[in-house]
């Protein structure tokens, strides 16, 4: 794990991430010596009038994000041509068809020391910018929503919690469900006063005080989430 990490988004809406700097983790991880900037493809488009979209070949519904704007904004950010850029830093798009999101790609990318993230909107990017500019595709899941800013979110929030210090004192993200702790297991169950609650009680073991017994529950509740199909659920 890196102990900073510098994160560019390139988006159509950087003010979107102002609201998201401000998250307490975030802002402990930026504080820390990380880094979230945002790059405006808008700013960088070669074409009139802040265009950086036009309608699919072949016809269809939409428009999709042009190659040669993105080009511009990579190569305008980082002085050099994307093509040769993905060898040496991981330039990600976040598309819904990509990689599934999970706490190992997480731990991957929180392994770095700087990440590309490229925001898609409309009907997407050009095959051209995956196929050339990018090291990887990354999906938050099998639904589609309208733009990456929101995915870039994520993958953010998520790694950046992994990096030390970003949760402050007494919290940690070593222990927690599907880390290599808990052997990618959903994590145990959690209670906390009252005690009693309109006859809730919690589990005895967890009052007595006996370390390794708790221990032991624990693992064992995490084994049998990981058992039931869904993992944790509150129903
Ligand atoms: C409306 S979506 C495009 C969907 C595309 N036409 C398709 O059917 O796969 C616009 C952008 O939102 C982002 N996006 C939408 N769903 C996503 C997901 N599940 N994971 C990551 N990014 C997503 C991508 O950047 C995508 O280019």
């Amino acid at each position: 794990m890196t102990l900073a990490l510098d994160v560019d988004v390139f988006t159509l809406f950087p003010h979107w991430f102002d609201w998201f700097r401000g998250q307490r983790h975030v802002a402990n991880a930026l504080a820390l010596g990380s880094s979230l900037e945002c790059v405006d493809y808008r700013a960088h488009t070669p074409l009139r009038a802040g265009q950086v979209d036009d309608t699919p070949f072949g016809g269809g519904a939409g428009m999709v994000l042009r190659v040669d704007v993105v080009e511009a904004a990579l190569r305008a950010r980082y002085g050099e041509d994307p093509v040769t850029l993905r060898a040496r830093r991981r330039v990600i798009a976040l598309t819904p068809g990509g990689r599934l999101l999970d706490d190992g790609l997480v731990e991957e990318l929180a392994a770095e020391r700087e990440l590309t993230l490229l925001c898609g909107r409309y009907e997407g990017f050009d095959e051209r910018i995956l196929e050339h500019f990018c090291s990887d595709l990354v999906s938050i899941g099998r639904y589609v929503l309208a733009g990456g800013e929101l995915a870039a979110m994520v993958v953010c929030d998520a790694v950046m919690r992994k990096l030390p210090g970003a949760l402050g004192h007494g919290e940690s993200a070593h222990e927690e469900s599907f880390s290599a702790a808990l052997d990618g297991a959903p994590e145990y169950p959690h209670y906390t006063r009252p005690a009693e609650w309109r006859g809730w009680t919690v589990p005895d073991v967890l009052l007595s005080g006996h370390h390794a017994r708790i221990r032991a529950w624990r693992a064992e509740q995490s084994r049998a989430r990981a058992e039931q199909s869904g993992g944790a659920s509150l129903s």
